[in-house]
């Protein structure tokens, strides 16, 4: 049987990294596409000399035109310019939708029938530019961005717990931005909510980190932004929809009155399978909670607008 084939556009931290845990997945073929000369190439066969030291036998290629990704059944879209210190990731949004909007016109070219991950700052809006151009079913276009705030969060709390990561389940909903909103009464350690368990003060402290857990490595790497868990959590969703999981993570799905939300990409718990998005999971949501997502869902919307599609 044909194993499957991933794209992944964009050879830099995230796209390269992702193809490095889908190899030692052995899910899938590969092939890495950038704009610069020599990077995917290089990159793709350096990673392909590391598989009979971890003994997977995917096949990687590494290429700057489109020809090499035909038939898909995934196009991981990594493409674009990451944040540096003091930019928020709406800063990138003019860029980064000039080459968001020339690569997916490529891969859908190419590959009608994929699923399309986008990775690309600012998340929801380029996913949304990414449904628009591809002129998929909104399914199948769906952003990672809710797995990697989730497990931002996962782990601060097991450090603060000293408990197992495989305990902590947290449930980061919403725009992926400042606005992103941690759920304290659904997040819960072996099934006791959070808020039994931690103080206030201390379940605060986490769920502001988790807000800012991005500009916190910004800050810290200088010249880019996360890319190991940004690209564990790409995986994780190739893994769900080429082995048909039906798995349930938060991601960037197109909403039509789910949460009281429509016509934009944004963070709610999706059901994920062969198909893209299968199913959205509505949560008993409080008051204040909702409001934290209207307010969360306007800010999207303003920059959806700035995208004069
Ligand atoms: P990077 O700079 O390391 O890699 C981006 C790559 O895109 C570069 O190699 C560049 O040459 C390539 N590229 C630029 N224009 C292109 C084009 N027209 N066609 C093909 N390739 C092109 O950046 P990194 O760290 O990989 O981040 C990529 C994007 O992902 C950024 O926008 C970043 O903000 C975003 N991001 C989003 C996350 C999320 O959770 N949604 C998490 C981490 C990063
Ligand atoms: C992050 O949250 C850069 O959006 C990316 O790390």
């Amino acid at each position: 049987m044909a194993r499957p084939k991933v794209t992944i556009i964009g050879a830099g931290m995230t796209g390269s990294t992702t193809a490095h845990w889908l190899a030692a997945m052995e899910l899938a073929d590969l092939v890495l596409v950038d704009i610069k000369e020599g990077l995917p190439q290089g990159k793709g066969l350096d990673l392909l000399e590391a598989m009979p030291i971890i003994g997977s036998d995917v096949h990687i290629v590494g290429t700057n035109d489109y020809e090499e990704t035909a038939g898909s059944d995934v196009v991981i879209i990594t493409a674009g310019l990451p944040r540096k210190p003091g930019m928020s990731r709406d800063d990138l949004l003019k860029a980064n939708a000039g080459i968001v909007r020339s690569v997916a016109e490529q891969a859908i070219k190419h590959s009608p029938n994929a699923i399309f991950l986008v990775l690309t700052n600012p998340l929801d809006v380029m996913t949304y530019l990414t449904w628009k151009v591809t002129g998929l079913p909104h399914t199948k276009v769906i952003g990672q961005a809710g797995i990697l705030d989730s497990a931002r969060m996962r782990a601060f709390v097991a450090m603060e717990l000293g408990v197992s990561v495989e305990n902590v389940h947290c449930y980061v909903l919403g725009g992926h931005g400042d606005s992103m909103v941690p759920l304290t009464r659904h997040s819960n350690v072996a099934g006791v909510p959070l808020y039994k368990i931690l103080p206030p003060d201390r379940l605060e402290a986490i769920v502001q980190r988790t807000r800012k857990g991005g500009g916190e490595i910004v800050s810290l790497l200088k010249t880019g932004s996360a890319f190991y868990a940004p690209a564990a959590a790409l995986a994780q969703m190739t893994e769900a929809i080429l082995k048909d999981k039906h798995l349930i993570v938060p991601a960037s799905a197109y909403l039509t009155g789910e949460y009281g939300v429509s016509d934009i990409y944004f963070g709610v718990p999706v059901q994920l399978g062969r198909s893209g998005v299968e199913k959205i999971i509505e949560y008993d949501l409080n008051d204040e909670e909702m409001a934290a997502l209207k307010q969360s869902a306007e800010h999207v919307k303003a920059n959806i607008a700035k995208l004069e599609l």
